[in-house]
C-alpha cells in the first residue's frame, strides 16, 4: 500500500484527511497530543514541530512517503501589537518553518523515485490583507509563495505539489481567537479532504496546483 504521511492530523482538517485516506494508503500522523485520536487506522507519533530540532530526529526515522500532507497550524488573532512575540514565534515555526523544512527533508528522495505528491493545507488569509492576522496571514502568504516557488522547480521530476486554501473551516484553529465560526455556515475539514481526494485522483501527469475551496456563507461569531 502506498504511504501517506500527515501533519497536523490529531485534529481539523488533517485528521479529517486522515481519515479518508486510510482505506487507500498507510497512513501515518503527526501532531503533538496523539491522545485526541483513537480507533483509527492512523500509526500516530507525537512531536512538536516548532521544536526544530526534535522535528529534524522525528524525519530521521520516518521513511519517505508518497503523499505528505502538511496541515499543521497554528493561529493568534488581535492587533497586532497585542500578540505576543511568543506567539508570532509559534506562528513562524509551526505554519512557515515546520512545512518547509519537512518537504526538504523529503525532497531527494521524492525525485530520485520520480514520484510523490506534497500538499500544502494553506488558506484564503495567504491572497488578502488580514487585520487581526496579520502575522497567521504572512505565514501562510509565505507558505504559497513557496509552494509556487517549488512546483516550477520540481514539475519536470515526477513529484507534484498542491495548494489547498480553504476559507473558515469548523475545526479547533479558533481557539486562541475572541471569535468563533458557525459550524452550519462555514466548510467542514471533510470539505477541505474532498479537496484532497479529487488531486490525489488525477493521473500522474496532471497536477491539480491551486485549489480554492469557500463556503456559499461565512459567518464569524463575536
Ligand atoms: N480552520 C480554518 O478555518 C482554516 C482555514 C484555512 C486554513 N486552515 C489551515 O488548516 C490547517 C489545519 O488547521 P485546522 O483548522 O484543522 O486546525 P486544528 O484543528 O487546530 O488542527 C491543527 C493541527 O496542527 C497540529 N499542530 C499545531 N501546532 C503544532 C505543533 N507545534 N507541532 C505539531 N503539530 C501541531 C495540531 O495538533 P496538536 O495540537 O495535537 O499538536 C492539529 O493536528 C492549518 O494549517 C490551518 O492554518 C484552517
Amino acid at each position: 500500500m502506498s504511504k501517506a504521511l500527515i501533519f497536523g492530523a490529531t485534529s481539523g482538517i488533517g485528521l479529517a484527511i486522515a481519515k479518508r485516506l486510510v482505506d487507500k494508503y498507510d497512513v501515518t500522523g503527526v501532531g503533538r497530543d496523539i491522545s485526541k485520536v483513537s480507533g483509527e487506522k492512523i500509526d500516530l507519533l507525537s512531536c512538536d514541530v516548532s521544536d526544530n530540532k526534535a522535528l529534524q530526529k522525528l524525519l530521521k526515522d520516518i521513511p519517505c512517503p508518497d503523499v505528505l500532507i502538511l496541515s499543521q497550524g497554528s493561529a493568534y488573532y488581535g492587533l497586532h501589537e497585542n500578540i505576543k512575540p511568543s506567539e508570532c514565534e509559534e506562528m513562524v515555526l509551526t505554519d512557515l518553518l515546520s512545512p518547509i523544512t519537512i518537504t526538504n527533508h523529503f525532497l531527494n528522495q521524492m525525485k530520485q523515485r520520480k514520484s510523490g505528491h506534497i500538499i500544502f493545507i494553506s488558506s484564503v488569509t495567504a491572497d488578502s490583507v488580514n487585520p487581526h492576522g496579520a502575522c497567521y496571514g504572512a505565514c501562510k502568504a509565505g507558505i504559497r509563495s513557496f509552494a509556487k516557488s517549488l512546483f516550477e522547480e520540481i514539475r519536470k521530476t515526477g513529484v507534484k505539489v498542491t495548494l489547498i486554501s480553504p476559507d473558515l473551516t469548523y475545526t479547533d484553529l479558533y481557539r486562541n481567537a475572541d471569535f468563533g465560526v458557525d459550524k452550519d455556515l462555514v466548510l467542514s475539514p471533510e470539505d477541505v479532504a474532498d479537496a484532497v481526494s479529487f488531486v490525489l485522483e488525477k493521473p500522474s501527469n496532471v497536477d491539480v496546483f491551486d485549489i480554492v475551496v469557500r463556503p456559499m456563507r461565512n459567518a464569524i461569531v463575536k
